[in-house]
């Protein structure tokens, strides 16, 4: 059995969006920018995807740009917010994805802007008060914050902070890489100033993403070349990719309650199925239900004898795909900077499982008694129950 458990890192594309992408690849070659009768019907499948998606976050059309994906999106806003809106203040936390972290630290760097860091408790919640205390007390700032941490499934409550950064005319980019075709959103309601989304998140293609920047905001261009994107981007568009992710919001808001529910349903049997078979299991992040990104599951297992990087190749060799946190940073032997700023306990195992629609029950169960296996072989400390299969 294969089972994949990674979907924070990236989904499988749906079917439905291959089927899209492929039709329109031979017949919307045509540059978008040439305005004759091959690139016309190119630009206007463009626009037409660009109303859709605003449709769903209830934005304008203006107001969303596409890009590359979250990395892109997220190095768009903290850069151009500093370079040409004068911030010189970005607030900011240290679970943030590295898109964010690290563009942060390079500002830093640069000597272009200050980061001052919130502090989080042990399960990745900031304080409001906190950021509010930060906010009184200094000049003009960025807040960016992360709608979901992607490693520990925490959830940052996005209108709270978003009013707090109104009140004092902070400017809000919240990276809602994780969230987007999985939460709703409503920008005339949230005053957040921008928002960062890819959409191999949510089974679309990679290499593609918007940002939302909302309306009267003059940021400055990003990459320089072209006019395209209203001047804000330059470089032609990734026209077969916009399509692929109008099509992935299009299946993901369609039945977003029915999606929902399965993948909690999944998460929701595999903490009781741990928990059955391994009782000192831990689960790292948020885990109420409200609070915690529903498509993520972060665990600690207990064993003193096998590293993460050997139970995770365990698990491949079982055919199960999941990870250590962000899939960005492995290979780096730093470990996790979120499950650094939280603190895990010692002799766990911290392993990341994600889900999508497309998983089931089924894998949910064959991955626990894999793991229970896995432990059983490698530590004296566990009783598992036989495994079914
Ligand atoms: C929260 C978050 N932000 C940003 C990114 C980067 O997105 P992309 O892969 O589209 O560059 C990711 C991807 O892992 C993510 O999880």
């Amino acid at each position: 059995m294969k089972v994949y458990f990674d979907n924070a890192a990236t989904t499988p594309m749906a079917p439905e969006v291959i089927t899209f992408m492929a039709e329109h690849m031979n017949n919307l070659f045509g540059n978008p920018s040439s305005v004759h009768g091959f690139g016309r019907p190119v630009r206007s499948a463009i626009e037409k995807a660009r109303k859709k998606i605003a449709s769903y976050v209830n934005a304008q059309p203006g107001e969303i740009f596409f890009m590359s994906g979250g990395t892109e999106a997220d190095n768009f806003v903290l850069i151009q917010s500093v370079l040409s809106l004068g911030i010189k203040r970005i607030i900011t936390s240290p679970i943030e994805h590295h898109a964010v972290e690290h563009t942060v630290r390079y500002i830093e760097r640069m000597g272009w802007a200050k980061a001052e860091w919130l502090s989080v408790d042990e399960k990745g919640n900031i304080s409001l008060a906190e950021l509010e205390e930060k906010l009184k007390s200094g000049p003009l700032a960025l807040v960016s914050l992360m709608h979901a941490n992607n490693e520990i499934a925490t959830m940052l409550p996005l209108e709270e902070a978003a009013l707090l950064c109104k009140k004092y005319q902070a400017l809000f980019h919240s990276d809602t890489v994780q969230t987007m075709g999985h939460y709703t959103f409503d920008l005339q309601k949230i005053p957040v100033d921008f928002i960062t989304a890819s959409a191999h998140k949510f089974h679309g293609p990679k290499g593609v993403g918007f940002l939302f920047v909302r309306k009267g905001i003059g940021l400055q261009p990003f990459i320089h070349g072209g006019s395209q994107e209203r001047n804000m981007r330059g470089g032609t568009e990734n026209v077969l990719g916009i399509l692929g992710m109008e099509k992935a919001m299009d299946l993901a808001y369609e039945n977003l309650t029915q999606h929902r529910e399965h993948i909690l349903s999944l998460k929701h049997g595999m903490m009781k199925g741990l928990l059955e078979k391994i009782p000192q299991v831990r689960f790292n992040g948020e885990t109420d239900p409200g609070r915690s990104l529903y498509t993520v599951l972060n665990v600690s297992l207990p064993t003193e004898k096998l590293d993460q990087e050997m139970f995770l190749f365990n698990l491949d060799i079982a055919g199960i795909a999941a990870s250590a946190g962000s899939a960005c940073s492995s290979g780096s032997q730093t470990g996790s900077h979120v499950l650094s700023a939280i603190g895990i306990p010692q002799g766990y195992v911290p392993v990341r499982f994600s889900f999508s629609r497309y998983n089931n029950a089924e894998e949910v169960e064959y991955v626990i008694n894999k793991i229970v296996e896995i432990l059983k072989i490698n530590t004296a400390n566990v009783e598992p129950s036989a495994p079914k299969s």
